[in-house]
């Protein structure tokens, strides 16, 4: 039996409050920690685009509860009016990021819920709230369960491991405990970490803000590293086994995950360490059959050049910014899931 999980500061991104969406504003950690008031849907548009709030399934939740918003909002009482008014919005919300799955499984979770609500516009906005509500719910208890199953198959050749981790795929990135943080914190409050290495994550650098002011939270052992350190590390024997997370899997198995994840799987094989993506289901898209049909999202390119207000790069530079990379199959150990681990190639069997 796993002890329950009670840390002395839990990291919460999203909290519905008094008919607003207050969202940790993640573009400012560790620096400040403020948080945002999110009253409408173009405002929940804006924060998912400039990253106030991040990561696959937080994405997914914020979407949800942006539909929410804009529903509140629909003036008519006409029911195919109100249907057809929330197609909109949800179209404007899937323009926001284009690789993270969640967002679109989220948005269309409660285009259904408005179909198949009876009644009037009214009940089907109480159906929407509660919908959304029930998918942040649900993705805490998903984490949970994904940390403690991580814990199953982590190697037993040592009681205490180090595990190397990339960008945010923590309570940041979900709507609490997180993914590969999940196993992480699992691994943590069952005595099995020793620490926890946070590749930096160039260009945006969530592993060096978020990943590691989220481990000091809850007392967990960070060590931050450059992203051209992991390599190093792995041949020193620091790292035990590399755990990450995932904005899109394909039916195969294949993993969309924030840039340098793919160098990293590389880099774990070559020094035979296990390598892991931690992803609720809904991070799976099996209407995908492998990764080379994934939307890679680029970013500008003032996040290679730029730092704070300082330029790093000469004028006359040209710039390549995919934000993530795909990582195939077979450099995959395992996918940790809610419903258990397993091989890449069996995932169809989770469907
Ligand atoms: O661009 P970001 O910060 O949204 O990218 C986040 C990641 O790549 C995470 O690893 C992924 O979304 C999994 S979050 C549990």
């Amino acid at each position: 039996m796993l002890r329950p999980y009670c840390p002395p500061n839990p990291v919460y991104p999203i909290i519905w409050q008094e008919d607003t969406v207050v969202l940790i504003d993640q573009t400012q950690l560790p620096g400040k920690y403020t948080t945002v008031a999110i009253t409408d849907y173009q405002e929940m548009a804006k924060a998912i685009k400039t990253m106030i709030v991040r990561g696959a399934p937080a994405i997914g939740i914020a979407a949800a509860y942006g539909m929410y918003l804009g529903a509140r909002d629909i003036q008519t009482t006409d029911r195919d009016s109100f249907l057809s008014q929330l197609e909109e919005i949800a179209q404007q919300l899937r323009q926001t990021r284009p690789t993270a799955v969640n967002l679109f499984w989220a948005i269309a979770r409660m285009l259904q819920t408005a179909k198949e609500t009876p009644g009037s516009v009214e009940q089907l906005r109480v159906s929407l709230l509660a919908t959304a509500q029930e998918i942040q719910a649900e993705d805490l208890q998903t984490c949970q369960a994904i940390g403690d199953h991580g814990l199953a198959v982590l190697p037993s050749h040592s009681q205490q491991l180090s595990l190397l981790t990339h960008c945010n795929a923590g309570a940041l990135a979900t709507a609490g405990y997180g993914t590969a943080l999940g196993v992480v914190r699992s691994a943590w409050r069952e005595g099995r970490l020793n620490r926890v290495y946070a590749d930096e994550t160039r260009p945006r650098l969530q592993g060096a803000k978020l990943t590691s002011w989220e481990c000091v939270q809850e007392g967990i052992p960070v060590t931050v590293i450059t992203d051209n350190m992991a390599a190093h590390c792995m041949k020193k024997g620091l790292i035990d086994a590399v755990v990450v997370g995932a904005d899109r899997i394909t039916a195969n198995g294949d993993a969309a995950n924030k840039i340098g994840t793919y160098s990293l799987a590389i880099a774990a094989q070559a020094h035979k360490i296990p390598f892991f993506v931690a992803a609720p289901l809904s991070t799976v898209d099996f209407k995908l059959a492998t990764g080379r049909e994934i939307p890679i999202e680029e970013r500008h390119s003032s996040e290679i050049y730029q730092v704070g207000e300082t330029r790093l790069c000469p004028e006359g530079v040209e710039f390549y910014n995919p934000a993530f990379d795909v990582t195939p199959a077979e450099l995959i150990t395992a996918i940790i899931t809610e419903k258990g681990a397993v091989a890449p190639g069996k995932l169809i069997r989770l469907k």
